[in-house]
């Protein structure tokens, strides 16, 4: 029995001295490290130079043509002539126009510059803050292309306006195309 109760003491004092001798006051240490695989990997690291393969690093380039998922490969650049080649594309959505979401779209990329009633009108111009005016959409240009064409600029961009294509998904680019149908079958006050 006496034993026993010395066991049970000096199990606690050992377990005590172990657990004080883990505490280290210089956090800059990490102190003893028993398998130290697990610290530092044997793995090739993803930016790091790599013998066994072709291009010499982990980091293999990605097969030519590769598009990510989610991202759409418009394949047609801003050029007048890809703007022509884009005109024969077909609109998948002319029959679902979604009104309040098409609105909303452009309310919040597109009003600013193009204005309300798409005639170029929008605050960033009239405030003077942007010097080049906004094509209205009821203007001859814009009333005589095709929906493909109209798709494209919103992509890609045109002239002096900036590619929205990042921004916008291909269902949200079509249903701005409809929006802008849509303003020009408006009347002019
Ligand atoms: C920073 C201002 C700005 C914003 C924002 C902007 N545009 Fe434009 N947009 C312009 C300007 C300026 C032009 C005329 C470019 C030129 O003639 O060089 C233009 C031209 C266009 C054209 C060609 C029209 C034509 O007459 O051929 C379309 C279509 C168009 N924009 C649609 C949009 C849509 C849709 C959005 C929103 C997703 C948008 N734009 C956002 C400034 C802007």
């Amino acid at each position: 029995m006496k034993i026993f109760k010395l066991n049970k003491h000096w199990i606690g004092v050992f377990s005590a001295v172990i657990l004080l001798a883990s505490c280290d006051h210089n956090r800059n240490e990490p102190g003893w490290s028993f398998f130290n695989d697990m610290e530092h990997s044997q793995a090739y690291e993803t930016w790091s130079e790599n013998p066994n393969l072709p291009e010499g690093k982990t980091m293999t380039s990605p097969v030519e043509g590769t598009v990510a998922i989610h991202e759409y490969a418009f394949g047609f650049v801003k050029t007048p002539e890809d703007e022509l080649k884009a005109a024969s594309l077909e609109n998948p959505l002319s029959g679902e126009f979604n009104l309040e979401h098409a609105k909303l779209r452009y309310e919040q990329y597109c009003i600013i510059c193009h204005g309300e009633k798409g005639d170029g009108q929008g605050h960033l111009f009239k405030s003077g803050k942007y010097p080049i005016p906004p094509a209205s959409y009821k203007a001859e240009r814009a009333m005589q292309k095709t929906d493909g064409q109209l798709f494209h600029n919103i992509r890609v961009g045109f002239g002096v306006m900036g590619a929205h294509g990042p921004q916008l998904s291909v269902e949200d680019t079509w249903q701005l195309v409809n929006y802008i149908r849509y303003l020009q079958s408006q009347e002019v006050e």
